[in-house]
């Protein structure tokens, strides 16, 4: 179960090349992107209504799509304005088309009702195009559910176990850290203080501490129903950074979209930056190449723990206390899923019920009058002649 009705990251702005097309499934639907001839990007329905072809296989002629298999040619909104080899073009040759912003490197799509995507609800990753920070990316494909993966970012305890060799530190300064989870009706934060703890591998390469311990602090906010953004740094111990002077510390800012591809599988999302300078020592760039190998330790985990919920899935979990983000994370989608429930609900109710047809059972369903076929022999024919 997805909530439709919110802005997922569907592709990295640089992943739609001009005269390009990218085919991706998002929450169970064929979606391809590509861009007009001034750049804008769009989404339509991968699949072809006439025999299906993804449109992904075809091509992109100035503002329009033309799928790959017998020419049909698809305007901007997915409406077909051509069918080669005939003048009429069926009322019904179309296909769907999404909302589409691209900011702040990224391209948001809304997979839900079109006139409730309002871009200014899309979060904002400004370092992404701040010289003063470098960052890198990626997509990783994973196989499991998109929440698995937002529940290992909200409980960041996970930090000293799973990832030693990298962005680790001691696990017990992990468990032991002071930690304060807050949800409001939009976002759940978790606010995490190491103080006087030993940095970890990356963070010492990654910048010139003065103090062999450092105050360390993770900041994780979660926007349902998928995004969760997490800001880290370390400064020399007992320098302020508690009582807000990060001035001279470390900063890293991290973003992570978690978009459904499937029930079971996932299009992971994640950025990382840091502060930088032209003259910084050619180490400090070890911070961010320690993010694809730190972000590869958790995919082996969810995986993992995807795989074990699918062998047993009704054996049933035991909370504790790290686990408090990950609940109000979980809330908060589960409450943007029923909210859509009961608003097709009661728009179901409230529609006006089709006449049936006269030798139709009571309450037949309107497939069962026979105008309602969508392609009878005779509308073929009147299309096609
Ligand atoms: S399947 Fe697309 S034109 Fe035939
Ligand atoms: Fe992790």
């Amino acid at each position: 179960m997805f909530a439709y009705n919110a802005w997922y990251l569907g592709a990295w702005a640089d992943e739609i090349k001009p005269q390009g097309l990218l085919g991706r499934v998002l929450l169970n639907q064929p979606v391809v992107f590509y861009r007009t001839e001034d750049g804008t990007a769009l989404a339509l329905e991968d699949r072809c209504c006439h025999r299906a072809l993804p449109l992904s296989h075809g091509c992109v002629i100035g503002d329009q799509l033309q799928c790959g298999y017998h020419g049909l040619v698809y305007d901007r909104q997915g409406v077909c304005v051509k069918v080669p080899g005939q003048e009429r073009v069926p009322l019904k040759a179309k296909v769907r088309s999404y909302p589409v912003v691209e900011q702040d490197e990224m391209l948001w799509i809304w997979m839900g009702e079109p006139a409730l995507a309002d871009p200014a609800l899309i979060i904002r990753h400004p370092w992404h195009n701040d010289p003063g920070w470098a960052w890198i990316k990626d997509r990783y494909s994973i196989n499991a559910n998109y929440q698995l993966i937002t529940d290992n970012l909200m409980d960041l305890t996970h930090v000293g176990y799973v990832h030693q060799r990298t962005i680790g530190g001691t696990p017990q300064a992990h468990s032991e850290a002071e930690t304060q989870t807050t949800r409001s009706d939009a976002s759940v934060n978790v606010t995490r203080w190491m103080m006087n703890s030993v940095p970890p591998p990356a963070y010492t390469a990654g910048h010139k501490f003065n103090t062999p311990t450092v105050d360390r602090w993770m900041e994780i906010d979660f926007f349902p129903p998928a995004v969760v953004r997490i800001h880290t740094g370390a400064k020399d111990v007992g320098t302020g950074a508690r009582e807000g002077n990060r001035e001279g510390g470390l900063a890293f800012r991290g973003l992570n979209l978690q978009t459904p591809e499937t029930e079971k599988s996932t299009h992971y999302f994640w950025s990382g930056a840091r502060t930088y300078s032209p003259d910084e020592p050619e180490g400090r760039n070890k911070l961010l190449t320690s993010l694809p190998p730190t972000f590869a330790e958790d995919k082996v985990v969810v995986e993992a723990q995807q795989a074990s919920l699918d062998r047993q899935g009704g054996v049933p979990l035991v909370m504790i206390a790290s686990d408090a983000g990950l609940v109000h994370a979980r809330k908060l989608v589960a409450a943007m899923i029923e909210k859509e429930a009961t608003a097709k609900e009661s728009a179901n109710r409230e529609a006006p019920i089709p006449n049936a047809p006269p030798n139709a059972p009571p309450n037949a369903p309107p497939d069962a009058q026979p105008d309602a076929q969508p392609e009878t022999q005779r509308q073929l024919h009147e299309q096609t002649s």
